[in-house]
């Protein structure tokens, strides 16, 4: 017993000699300091091995965000009626994309358009808003292009849908407000097409597909990436 306690004493004083020196303002004993510091550079870190001392470094010049495709007509009246004419939907004209389309444009577009596309929404009858068409005036002569290019960028008072919707949602509301149309106009129904993809227009859906299709993956999810790349 006594030689325990003497044996304690002994143990407390070395063990206070090696602790009373010890420097505050220093760095401790590290386990394991690669947790601590890491080997690679931290992400935006400063280091003078690069030319401006900033490892956060720009994307290559002309590099595309995985999931997201540039939109390449331009933000004026002449883009406009390029789109008008050239830009077709790359979809098929489906049941499930026009069920789709219905569902998001009931959403996104009918308080302002009305459930027929006729200009007629809540908003526009309890005078919240003003100038919004019907889908079949004459004078603007709707097409699919016109119709995305006006979701993509906005006009006057109608604002930009490109940040709430994918590309591929987009494309569903299209086919929707060009059925609003028909409908308005008196026009035939469309008959569905069976296929997911019409090939021809294929290069304007994003990104280009694999063969069988792209995937539900590919088609969606771009939100994020796209409406940073805008404005
Ligand atoms: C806040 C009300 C509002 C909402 C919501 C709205 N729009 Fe509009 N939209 C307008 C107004 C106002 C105009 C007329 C703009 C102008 O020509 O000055 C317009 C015009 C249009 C046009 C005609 C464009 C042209 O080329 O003349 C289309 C097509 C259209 N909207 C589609 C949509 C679609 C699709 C949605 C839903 C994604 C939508 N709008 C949501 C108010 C709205």
């Amino acid at each position: 017993m006594r030689s325990l306690f003497h044996k304690s004493i002994v143990f407390i004083i070395i063990a206070g000699f090696f602790t009373s020196c010890a420097d505050d303002n220093d760095r401790n004993y590290q386990y394991f300091p690669d947790m601590y510091r890491p080997v690679p550079y931290e992400p935006y870190g400063s280091y003078d091995i690069f030319a401006n001392q900033q490892e956060a470094k720009l994307p290559v010049d002309g590099s595309i965000s995985r999931g997201w495709m540039p939109y390449d007509y331009e933000n004026t009246p002449a883009g406009r009626e390029d789109a008008k004419a050239n830009l077709k939907n790359p979809l098929a004209y489906t049941e499930d994309n026009l069920t789709e389309g219905k569902a998001l444009y009931t959403v996104y577009c009918a308080v302002c358009h009305g459930d027929k596309g006729d200009g007629q929404g809540t908003l526009v009858q309890r005078e919240k808003i003003l100038g919004v068409p019907s889908y079949d005036d004459p004078g603007r002569d709707i097409t699919e292009g016109s119709v995305y290019h006006a979701m993509y960028y906005g006009l006057n008072n109608m604002g930009s849908y490109a940040v709430q919707t994918s590309i591929k949602e987009r494309w569903q509301i299209d086919h929707y407000v060009m059925s609003l149309k028909d409908k308005l106009e008196g026009n035939p129904e469309r008959s569905f097409q069976t296929n997911t993809i019409t090939q021809e227009n294929s290069e304007n859906l994003n990104p280009a597909e694999p063969a069988d299709g792209p995937s539900e993956d590919q088609l969606e999810g771009s939100n994020d990436e796209e409406s940073q790349s805008e404005e």
